[in-house]
């Protein structure tokens, strides 16, 4: 194995953000199960870095739509959230984020949150900027 093609292949640019996290005890709510605000947080910083990405500007959230929680995640599942930019605007991108939930043991997985996010991009002083067009 090609260690060092690898270590190359890694730096390659991305498609899609991904972030991966094991639920850990502090993440749950008095149900026992995944607080809904942790999944939120995780679904908009998988947002911000896919806008940030495309616009290679400083971005916001402006608009948080359509965030649907599907299934509980326990303690020891991984979550693993995925987010693309599916439309822009002249300063703003819409990104959809799908939010999966892994047992580590059996490999199942399950989709259990969706959102889509607006996020505009900002000049040094705050004001917006246009992004580039989405490829093809
Ligand atoms: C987002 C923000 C920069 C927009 O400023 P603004 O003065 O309304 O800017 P504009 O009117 O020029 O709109 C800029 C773009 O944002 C879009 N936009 C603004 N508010 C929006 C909203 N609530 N929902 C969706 N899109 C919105 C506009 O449609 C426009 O898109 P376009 O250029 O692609 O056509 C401003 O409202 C802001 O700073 N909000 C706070 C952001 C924040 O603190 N987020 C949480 C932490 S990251």
């Amino acid at each position: 194995m090609d260690t060092d093609q690898i270590h190359r292949d890694a730096t390659a640019p991305p498609t899609e953000t991904r972030l991966v996290e094991v639920v850990m005890p502090e993440m749950l709510n008095h149900q026992g199960t995944l607080f809904g605000g942790d999944a939120l947080a995780m679904m908009d910083t998988a947002g911000f870095v896919a806008a940030t990405r495309h616009s290679r500007s400083v971005t916001v959230t402006a608009h948080v739509a359509d965030v649907d929680y599907l299934a509980p995640v326990s303690q020891g599942q991984i979550l693993e959230v995925v987010a693309r930019v599916v439309a822009t605007g002249r300063t703003s991108m819409t990104v959809v984020v799908s939010m999966v939930a892994e047992d580590l043991l059996s490999g199942d997985r399950a989709l259990a949150g969706t959102g889509r996010f607006t996020f505009v991009a900002l000049d040094a002083d705050g004001v917006p900027v246009p992004v580039p067009p989405l490829a093809g």
